[in-house]
């Protein structure tokens, strides 16, 4: 399997605070990457390096072999525009733990908005695609309500729906459940099962290590800034070799 994800030396501050300390990860094509750790351990951070939204002080991270926020040209590196960054983001889905749709736009003009404006679809095009996602979601019912009219786990799937219309070559989650009340967490965890069923590749930030245990290739464990322990997730939550994995997890299991 190639790699769908490459990062290398990733060194990331605010201010004086280094956040990223040298890391080193890869995700391949199709493979579902939980990410779990502490508060302030850098993991929604790395995220937003990987879809350019911050910017690393040093490191490369390639998406499909393309060094992210550069081209390269004959071994030589230039800063991508602003416009060609955008592009490149748009090939990235990524889900945030609030829901951030457009709260004065229906479910259905959500998910339409992107492929319209970014790609340039026909309007009929992409409400006929956006149908089917929200079909896909369970939420055909729903498409001409507004983000107020919807329950947490409805705006969420919602906002996947609107990321996938873009058609990604990549989803990341940032804690898509952690906002929600309990009884509708399994309907979101649901539908990332669907896409990871479908060969999506994801990396997910979460608490919710059920969801980690059964449908995670990888679990990684990250703490001030470091990946410190990946494996399977039977090798990492069951038998962690250190020991800050060992407590962070036994934290999250109370
Ligand atoms: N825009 C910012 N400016 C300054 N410091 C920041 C900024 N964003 C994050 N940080 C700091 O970077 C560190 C890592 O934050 P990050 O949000 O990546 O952690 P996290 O692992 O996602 O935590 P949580 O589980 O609470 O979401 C924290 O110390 C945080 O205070
Ligand atoms: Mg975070």
């Amino acid at each position: 399997m190639s790699n769908k994800v490459e990062i290398r030396g990733l060194t990331k501050s605010f201010g004086s605070v280094q956040v990223l300390h040298d890391v080193d990860f890869t995700v391949k094509e199709g493979e579902i990457v939980c990410l779990i750790g502490p508060s302030g351990s850098g993991k929604s951070t790395l995220l937003r390096c990987i879809n350019q939204l911050e910017e690393a002080q040093s490191g490369i991270i390639r998406v499909d072999g393309l060094i992210q926020g550069w081209s390269e040209r004959s071994g030589k590196l230039y800063e991508l525009s602003p416009r060609n960054i955008t592009a490149q983001r748009s090939h990235i889905g990524m889900v945030f733990q609030r829901f951030n749709l457009f709260p004065h736009l229906t479910a259905l003009e959500n998910i339409i908005e992107a492929p319209i404006h970014v790609r340039g679809i026909r309007r009929a095009e992409a409400i006929k695609q956006a149908r089917q996602l929200l079909e896909n979601v369970g939420l055909a019912n729903k498409q001409d309500s507004y983000p107020s009219e919807l329950s947490g786990g409805q705006q969420q799937r919602v906002a996947i729906a609107r990321a996938l219309a873009m058609k990604p070559r990549l989803m990341l989650f940032d804690e898509p459940t952690s906002a929600l009340d309990p009884e509708l967490v399994s309907e979101v965890l649901a539908v990332m099962k669907n896409l990871a069923e479908i060969g999506m590749t994801m990396i997910v930030v979460t608490h919710e290590l059920g969801f980690a245990r059964e449908v995670a290739d990888r679990v990684a464990f990250m703490d001030q800034g470091r990946i410190v322990e990946s494996g399977t997730p039977e090798e990492l939550l069951t038998s962690p070799r250190n020991s800050r994995t060992k407590s962070f997890i036994s934290s999250v299991l109370q």
